[in-house]
């Protein structure tokens, strides 16, 4: 039985026009100087996203890393929703190689959103010299582990406004900002202003084997080229993974059929008795009596998925159509009492 991997949006497999496209690429040294295709890719998403310059990097960790590195100094504290990837998921970087200090909101202003009040009054306002200084905040659009919960351009406005009042940097781990966007019906743009830094993922939904870009004023790039050095992250021939990523961006004006999928997969499991929340974007949170125990069950039936603290976790993406959710859901409805149903 070929299994349906919903584990995430990360397992696609590139497609044969991306492979083809890396197979031509035009390639430089992008240490000595600048890829052609790279260079062509950084200012696609630099103009897709509103921000001044991008820089390729290997991954999102190394996109989020950078970006703390770029605002923090040792021992400064910085802000995120609870439960980011960046406070949970990046094995402590943030801590260990960008010497800040993480400060998890509660999700005040919906799920995985903190409130522009709470944003403020974690900041708090500038102390004698011995006190904890406070200088970033770091967003998250969409929310993994929220269930790919959406900021819309208001509520990020807003809480870019409070950061900056409190005089704090503002970075976005955007590496499902394409989900945002097409949830919204918004620009991209709309969903980056303010920001100092923006980091998004070819590799998540779009169906690149790797890459992600971050984003910001040219100055601040030309300092993240030199951390992405620092970090191993300069590639020589990189265009070949440029060109992938090329391809990956002609994506984004189908990832709205993802949603689709993943509220169709909502939608049959509540047909079961499952209470499955409605998902927002591609990611479906379910919530069970004990995740481990359903993961494993459903994989023994031919679906795989992931456990999420108290939940598991299914992501629809470019490599299942609609008939393999409408299969997964044959494959899930005899085991639904392990999904609570
Ligand atoms: C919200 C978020 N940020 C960052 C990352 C890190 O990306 P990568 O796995 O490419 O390092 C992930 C990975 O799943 C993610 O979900």
């Amino acid at each position: 039985m070929r299994p349906i991997d919903l584990r995430s949006d990360t397992v696609t497999q590139p497609s044969p026009e991306m492979r083809a496209a890396m197979g031509s690429a035009e390639v430089g040294d992008d240490v000595l100087e600048r890829d052609p295709t790279l260079a062509r890719l950084e200012e696609r998403v630099a103009d897709l996203l509103g921000m001044e310059a991008a820089l390729w990097v290997p991954s999102g960790c190394m996109g989020n890393l950078i970006g703390l590195m770029l605002h923090l100094l040792r021992g400064d504290r910085f802000l995120a929703p609870a439960q980011a990837h960046v406070l949970g998921s990046e094995l402590g970087t943030g801590a260990w190689l960008a010497g800040g200090m993480p400060e998890a909101l509660a999700w005040e202003g919906g799920p995985g959103r903190p409130t522009p009040a709470q944003v403020t009054r974690a900041a708090g306002s500038p102390g004698p010299y011995y006190t904890l200084r406070t200088t970033l905040l770091c967003l998250e659009n969409t929310h993994n582990f929220a269930g790919g919960t959406v900021t819309s351009a208001a509520e990020h406005q807003a809480l870019v406004a409070a950061a900056k009042a409190a005089g704090l940097a503002v970075h976005l781990d955007g590496a499902r900002l394409w989900h945002a966007a097409a949830a919204l019906g918004a620009p991209l743009a709309a969903l980056t202003e303010g920001v100092d830094t923006v980091q998004v993922c070819l590799s998540k939904g779009l169906g690149a084997p790797m890459g992600s870009l971050l984003c910001g004023t040219k100055p601040a790039l030309a300092e993240a080229r030199r951390l992405r050095k620092m970090l191993g992250g300069g590639v020589r021939q990189g265009g070949v993974m440029g060109a992938a990523g090329l391809v990956a961006l002609d994506y984004l004006p189908r990832i709205a059929e993802d949603h689709a999928k993943t509220r169709r997969l909502a939608e049959g499991l509540r047909g079961f008795g499952i209470p499955a929340p409605q998902p927002e974007t591609n990611i479906l949170l379910v919530p069970v009596p004990d995740a481990r125990a359903a993961v494993g069950a459903l994989e023994a039936a031919g679906v795989r998925t992931l456990p999420v603290g108290p939940a598991i976790r299914f992501i629809a993406h470019r490599d299942l159509a609609m008939a393999d959710i409408e299969e997964a859901l044959r494959r899930i409805e005899p085991l639904a009492r392990h999904l609570g149903g």
